[in-house]
């Protein structure tokens, strides 16, 4: 496995970005799937803040049951286990969280180098490519809420993608970014993700809106999402994503897979 997910290292980074989740700390070289792996251990009890990265993953996930391409040394796989203090009712604006904080590590890591955009709910996209992808999976007691994993693929190090992915996404390498290092970033996101949960936990999810607004990769373009068309208009205060029919209908879309024109999916 290559020195940029050497643990020892990523402790380090982690302390030294006071990074209050991504310990306990599993980096193994394959994995089906990180946020399988941190389910498991969070059914188990693990605490909050317990973190599992792998280096390749046999069976990574996408939102909506889509694979995630997750070949060797390129890419970051990582999913973190989070007990937030919000009602199951407020789950679903939660993943508002996990794709502002995508965008925060990268601009903290290459500053105006990159312009990302939030394509909602949770897409990083980068030059109108897929960069990453964010899934959220609860673990509920009731309605109570007793685990959430947040999984998180950043395209990293990757120079090519098999069709279809060639079409729509990218990657940090591809679009010049400084950092290819995988540890560095996996603890500026652990930092930026345990942020975005305490701002979505004090201030709830109006706060993240008006934050992914000024991000917004949807706003005036023509979009479908679950059958319907439309112009995307923002997002209203409860994280909704606003999509202006031909009728001229607003409408607020709470959960769905958006694409954009014609083009197909992450585009
Ligand atoms: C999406 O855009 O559809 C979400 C992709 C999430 C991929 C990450 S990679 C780490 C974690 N493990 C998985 O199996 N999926 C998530």
């Amino acid at each position: 496995m290559s020195a940029d997910l050497d643990p020892a290292r990523i402790e380090a980074l982690l302390a030294a970005h006071a990074s209050p989740i991504g310990r306990p700390l599993h980096v193994v070289a394959e994995s089906g799937s990180t946020s399988d792996d941190a389910k498991q251990a969070a059914r188990r009890g693990a605490p909050h803040g317990a973190a599992f990265v792998a280096d390749r993953q046999s069976a990574g996930r996408g939102r909506m049951g889509h694979a995630w391409h997750s070949p060797p040394g390129e890419n970051l796989y990582a999913s973190w286990v989070l007990r937030p203090r919000v009602p199951a009712r407020l789950l679903p604006p939660l993943s508002l969280a996990g794709g502002l904080a995508v965008l925060d590590a990268v601009r903290e890591l290459e500053g105006a180098r990159l312009e990302p955009r939030l394509k909602w709910p949770n897409d990083v996209l980068v030059s109108g490519r897929k960069l990453a992808g964010v899934l959220v999976e609860a673990l509920l007691a009731g309605d109570r809420v007793d685990a959430v994993v947040v999984g998180i693929g950043v395209n990293v190090r990757a120079r090519a993608f098999p069709p279809p992915l060639d079409a729509i996404a990218t990657s940090l390498a591809l679009e010049g970014a400084g950092a290819l290092d995988r540890g560095l970033l996996f603890s500026v996101l652990s930092a930026a993700l345990a942020r975005r949960v305490a701002q979505f936990e004090t201030e709830g999810v109006a706060s993240l809106a008006r934050e992914v607004r000024a991000a917004d990769a949807l706003a005036g373009q023509e979009i479908a999402i679950d059958g319907a068309r439309g112009t995307a208009a923002g997002l209203d205060d409860e994280g909704r994503l606003l999509v202006r029919g031909a009728d001229g209908v607003l409408r607020a879309f709470a959960a769905g897979e958006v694409s954009i024109g014609t083009r197909p999916r992450g585009a």
